[in-house]
């Protein structure tokens, strides 16, 4: 069965407030991610990969160092990577459950440290890609970043938060403002009670 294109799970202006545009989310669900499920479902048609889930597909056909060359890959892989992005986003207004908040402390030093490390991996990472806060392999807490539609479960890591650098995510509400938009996406734009149960769940 081919894969579908979740609906948005909240109205397109529902994170305007918190510094994400109707016009951007009208792209960057209605076109962009639109495309790589539409473009994934041909590309895995009639090959091993069709009736297969997203994670193994992806875990399947990762080969480091030969993602530009991997449209299966490329395009399932950025599926399922903004099915996550939609849902850890939410109206303004969001505070971090104290569970969380914990992990994070013992993890980083403290909240704002943690937003220091993130805001690093996702303008540090060069041209497209994600930034992450993980479950590693090893259990403990960390950022990471990736290129294109790398994700961490290439790396047997649990996702717990990522944020979309591909300059589709920003271009038209922060222009070439990568740093404002990644700190703006941890202030005003997550769903920490979204994180908190993907930590409860890891
Ligand atoms: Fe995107």
């Amino acid at each position: 069965m081919a894969f579908e294109l979740p609906d948005l799970p909240y109205a397109y202006d529902a994170l305007a407030e918190g510094g994400m545009s109707q016009e951007t989310l009208e792209y960057h669900h209605d076109l962009h991610h639109k495309a790589y499920v539409d473009n994934g479902n041909k590309l895995i048609a009639g090959t091993e990969w069709e009736n297969r889930s997203l994670e193994e597909i992806i875990t399947g056909t990762y080969q480091a160092g030969a993602v530009a060359q991997n449209g299966i890959f490329n395009n399932i892989a950025q599926l399922w990577n903004h099915n996550q992005f939609w849902e850890m986003m939410g109206p303004k207004g969001r505070s971090m459950p104290g569970e969380l908040e914990s992990r994070i402390k013992d993890g980083f030093g403290s909240v704002e440290k943690f937003k220091q490390e993130f805001t690093a991996a996702g303008v540090g990472q060069f041209g497209s890609g994600w930034c992450w806060l993980v479950v590693d392999t090893d259990g403990t807490l960390k950022v990471t970043k990736t290129e294109n539609g790398v994700n961490p479960l290439c790396f047997g890591q649990k996702v717990l938060l990522g944020c979309d650098v591909w300059e589709h995510s920003y271009y038209i509400d922060f222009r070439n403002k990568r740093p404002v938009y990644v700190q703006n996406f941890l202030d005003n734009l997550v769903n920490w009670e979204n994180v908190a149960e993907r930590l409860a769940s890891a």
